[in-house]
């Protein structure tokens, strides 16, 4: 195995990724699974997950799907207890699910604006004691990727709770990354800028696509394999060994953009 080989080599890994059957993470699972690493799919929608796992088996990769309630605790107890029983470790955890509500601030009942702080940010926030709570019991070099998002850098219009719980997420993610360094424990936020899927195309109408494009230096979309990249580089503890704390972006420029 070559230099370069041995720093991407993640074979035999077990990564974890809550949100899994989603359209971004599912491609990081590909990627994940095409390296060698059994990719488990957290998530509540089976028959997503199975259109997901096809994917991901047609491509040469194993994994399977846990049933999970990101919003409990318990659940998440169970999970890690599934795949501890199924798989013997984990070193790898994904936390990518979220939600966004295009509303103006007046139109937001506070009940909405905190069920995206629960499942943006409380869900990471529990995922990351259930999880740490393991790696650091059991002495693994683990790597926790958040997904962040462009809005909870810069605010951008119809996302004031998403903005809101992701700017809080990607400091939550650096005070672990702080707490956790000398456990070996790295944790990243990955900041997708603006990429295609089922979730947000509600939210994408003709002008706002243009201006979309007009902000993104490169003037297209991301596609969902260009996160694959850099979510190998976060996930390996050779090639990304020194990283941790950081806010990946892969946004095609969109945060250079100031007028
Ligand atoms: N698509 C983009 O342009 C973009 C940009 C920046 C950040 N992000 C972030 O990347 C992540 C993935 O986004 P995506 O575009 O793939 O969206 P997606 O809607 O395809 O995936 C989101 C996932 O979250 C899950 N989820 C939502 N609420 C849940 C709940 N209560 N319980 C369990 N699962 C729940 C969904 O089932 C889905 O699997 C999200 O955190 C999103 O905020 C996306």
């Amino acid at each position: 195995m070559s230099y370069i080989e041995k720093l991407y080599d993640l074979k035999g890994k077990v990564a974890v990724i809550i949100g899994g059957t989603g359209e971004l993470c599912s491609h990081m699972a590909l990627g994940l699974a095409q390296a060698g690493v059994e990719v488990v799919l957290a998530g509540r929608n089976e028959d997503k997950a199975m259109d997901r796992m096809d994917m991901i088996e047609a491509a040469g990769g194993s994994g399977y799907f846990v049933a999970t309630d990101l919003m409990e605790k318990g659940s998440l107890y169970a999970l890690l207890d599934i795949v501890i029983e199924r798989s013997g470790q984990i070193d790898i955890l994904i936390n990518g699910a979220g939600v966004n509500t295009a509303k103006p601030l007046f139109e937001i009942p506070t009940e909405d604006f905190q069920t995206i702080l629960d499942i943006n940010l409380t869900s990471t926030f529990q995922a990351c004691q259930v999880f740490g709570q393991y790696f650091i019991e059991k002495n693994i070099p683990a790597s926790i990727i958040n997904l962040g998002s462009v809005a909870g850098l810069t605010p951008i219009s119809c996302s004031i709770a998403y903005s809101a719980s992701k700017a809080a997420l990607h400091n939550l993610t650096k005070n672990l990354a702080r707490e956790w360094a000398d456990q070996d424990i790295r944790v990243n936020t990955l900041i997708p800028g603006f990429f295609p899927s089922e979730e947000n195309q509600t939210a994408l109408n003709e002008s706002r696509i243009l201006e979309i494009l007009r902000q993104t230096p490169m003037s297209r979309f991301g596609d969902p394999d260009e996160l694959i990249g850099a979510t190998l580089l976060l996930a390996s503890s050779k090639a990304g060994s020194f990283i941790t704390g950081s806010e990946f972006l892969v946004d095609g420029g969109y945060n250079t953009m100031s007028i």
